[in-house]
């Protein structure tokens, strides 16, 4: 390095690395209804963030603009060096979603196949790997997220929870820069949430950069380095873990969070009798 070089290029502006995704004052309505109303959000690599607040608050509307599947009216939004807002052509769309894994409540594995012929489908069809490597790749997926005796059963012959780990191997396949998880525990079973969870961590643990929208509120307290809070459309809050959790600044994070937390802790109370009539009835309407 000669001296015009450090003089330039100062030790602060190279260890500052830009956020792997940004997204600055995105703005987005489905017709009249503002459902994204200037979103700031940054994740940095390897960072975990997660993405939390009631329901209708815009948190899948922020990971599908991530992935480019819908597309702001107003903000910009980058994952790298590629700008997501503006992305035009289909092929453009697809060397994104590479890069970008999503894994949503639904598991969509495609059904008639094995659980290892789901894992080998996009890399081979999609990126043109060769089906030993895709293959090799493939079982070394399944062992991390303990699936690998299950390689040649089919999705109907799995749990919600082994489907769901299965998908989020599906994801690992294409090898993304980062993993966005959308309330992929919230149709399962309670006793199978905790392995899908165990997997997640897993991936946070070795670095890999994460964004999660969860109601598992203990979950997103134990791995996250960054927590945001939604309401109606806006980010009420953000910052690291401990001001989210422990202190607060926004009396509705804490009023959120309180409430989020006790319904956690309490035991799922037994339907009344009277419910469970009404359900055996509908159903069998
Ligand atoms: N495809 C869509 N068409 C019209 N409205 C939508 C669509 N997707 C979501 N919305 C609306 O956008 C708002 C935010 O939804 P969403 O991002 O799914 O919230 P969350 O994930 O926080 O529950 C809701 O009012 C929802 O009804
Ligand atoms: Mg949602």
């Amino acid at each position: 390095m000669n001296a015009t070089d450090s003089f330039f290029s100062t030790p602060a502006a190279q260890d500052i690395e830009a956020p792997l995704v940004q997204l600055k004052d995105v703005h987005l309505s489905f017709g009249d209804n503002h459902v994204l109303k200037g979103i700031n959000v940054e994740v940095r690599r390897g960072q975990a963030v997660s993405i939390i607040g009631p329901s209708g608050s815009g948190k899948s509307t922020i990971l599908r603009c991530i992935t480019g599947l819908l597309r702001p009216q107003a903000g910009q939004i980058s994952v790298g060096d590629t700008r997501v807002d503006t992305l035009r052509t289909e092929a453009e769309l697809i060397a994104l979603r590479k890069r970008v894994g999503f894994v949503f409540q639904q598991y969509n594995l495609f059904p008639h196949l094995t659980v290892l012929q789901n894992l080998v489908i996009a890399p081979t069809r999609v990126v043109g790997r060769s089906r030993s490597v895709a293959e090799r790749d493939a079982r070394a997926l399944l062992e991390k997220v303990r699936l690998a005796h299950k390689a040649d059963a089919y999705p109907g012959e799995l749990s919600g929870g082994q489907q769901q780990r299965v998908a989020i191997a599906r994801a690992l396949a294409m090898q993304p820069e980062l993993i966005l998880f959308d309330e992929v525990t919230s149709a399962l079973d309670p006793e199978t949430v905790g392995e899908v969870l165990t997997v997640i961590r897993d991936l946070v643990k070795e670095g890999m950069t994460c964004v999660l929208v969860t109601h598992e509120m203990r979950f997103a307290e134990e791995i996250s380095d960054q927590v945001y809070f939604t309401e109606a459309g806006s980010i009420v809050e953000h910052g690291p873990v401990a001001q989210i959790f422990g202190a607060p600044r926004s009396e509705r994070t804490r009023q959120f969070l309180q409430r989020a937390l006790g319904e956690g802790q309490r035991a799922r109370p037994a339907p009344p009798a009277e419910a469970l009539r009404f359900n055996q009835l509908r159903f069998a309407l």
